[in-house]
C-alpha cells in the first residue's frame, strides 16, 4: 500500500484539513518525491501556511526560509533563503544540481537564480500585521521571556511538511518560514537533517513546532531509529510526550504504518492507495 501523508504545521489554528486532502491527491505522483515536492510546492504557493508565500516575518521585517529534501541516501537544503516562491524546489536542485548538501544565504538565492528562479517576494500583508503585532507585545511587555513557546506559535503554525511510501521508496519535503519572533539568521529544525527531517531505507519523517527544542531533541531521528521496535504512532507520540508542554508534531511513514501526531492543534493528510488504484 503506498502512503503519501502532509501536515501543515504544529500550532496552526485554521481547519485545512479538506484543502490537505485535495493536496494529497493531486500531488500524488507514482514517484515519492516528485509527490512530497508537490505536496509542498502546493502550501507554499497557499498564503495560509507558514512557507513560501505567507511565510513569517523576522522582526526585522525580512523573509528567510529554510527548506530540504531528503530520499534515502541524499538530501539537499536552502537555509535562510530570501526572495523565491518555492525554497523546497531550490532544496530539490541542490540535491539534484549542486555538489553540496545545503546552500545558505545570499549562496542559495545565487543558486536559485542560476537555475531559473525568478525573484519573487513571499511577503503578505498577513505577515506583516503578524510581526507588527509581535514587536507592540514585545516592547508592551507582554512576552513572559523570550523562550516561551505558546507566544512564538501563536500568530501562524509552524512549517509544512511531507512524507511518502511510494513504489516502496521513501522520500520527505519540508519547507518553512520559521517560528514567530526571531532574529535575521536564525536556522530552525527543517534544513538539519535528523532534526526535522530524516528519511532512509525504513521510514521517512518530518517534523514542526519550535525548531530549537527539536533541534535539541533530534527528533526525525530518534523516531526513525526506533521504527520496527513498536507501532509507529506510540514511538511518534512516545518522543513528542518528551517535549512536555512545548509545540512539536510529526508526519511518519514505514514499511507498514502512516501517522501524524502533534501535542498541538496540526491540519494533516494521510492517503493511502493501492498501486491498482492509481
Ligand atoms: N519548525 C520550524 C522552525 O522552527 O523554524
Amino acid at each position: 500500500m503506498d502512503a503519501l501523508v502532509l501536515h501543515g504545521g504544529a500550532g496552526h489554528k485554521s481547519e485545512l484539513r479538506d484543502v490537505m486532502q485535495k493536496y494529497a491527491e493531486e500531488a500524488f505522483k507514482n514517484d515519492a518525491l516528485e509527490s512530497v515536492i508537490q505536496a509542498v510546492v502546493f502550501m507554499e504557493d497557499n498564503p495560509l501556511f507558514n512557507a513560501g508565500t505567507g511565510s513569517n516575518m523576522r522582526m526585522d521585517g525580512s523573509i528567510q526560509m529554510d527548506a530540504a529534501v531528503m530520499v534515502p541516501g541524499d538530501f539537499g537544503a536552502v537555509i535562510n533563503i530570501e526572495n523565491v516562491k518555492n525554497p523546497v524546489l531550490v532544496a530539490r536542485d541542490v540535491m539534484h544540481h549542486s555538489p553540496h548538501l545545503i546552500l545558505a544565504g545570499d549562496g542559495a538565492v545565487k543558486f536559485a537564480r542560476k537555475m531559473g528562479y525568478p525573484e519573487y517576494n513571499p511577503a503578505t500583508e498577513k505577515a506583516r500585521e503578524r510581526r507588527d503585532k509581535v514587536i507592540q507585545e514585545l516592547r508592551n511587555g507582554k512576552i513572559p521571556s523570550y523562550y516561551h513557546p505558546d507566544f512564538l506559535m501563536e500568530f501562524l503554525g509552524d512549517t509544512v511538511g511531507a512524507v511518502a511510501r511510494i513504489d516502496e521508496k521513501f522520500a520527505a519535503a519540508v519547507s518553512t518560514g520559521g517560528t514567530s519572533l526571531t532574529l535575521r539568521g536564525r536556522v530552525g529544525d527543517s534544513p538539519i537533517i535528523g532534526a526535522g527531517i530524516y528519511c532512509g531505507e525504513n521510514g521517512a519523517v518530518v517534523a514542526t513546532g519550535i525548531g530549537e527544542e527539536i533541534i535539541r531533541h533530534m527528533l526525525s531521528l530518534a523516531i526513525y531509529n526506533r521504527i520496527g521496535t513498536a507501532p509507529l504512532e506510540e514511538i511518534c507520540r512516545e518522543e513528542i510526550e518528551k517535549f512536555g508542554d512545548v509545540p512539536v508534531g510529526v508526519i511518519a511513514v514505514s514499511i507498514e504504518e502512516e501517522c501524524a501526531v502533534s501535542n498541538r492543534n496540526m491540519p494533516y493528510a494521510i492517503l493511502r492507495m493501492e498501486e491498482r488504484n492509481r
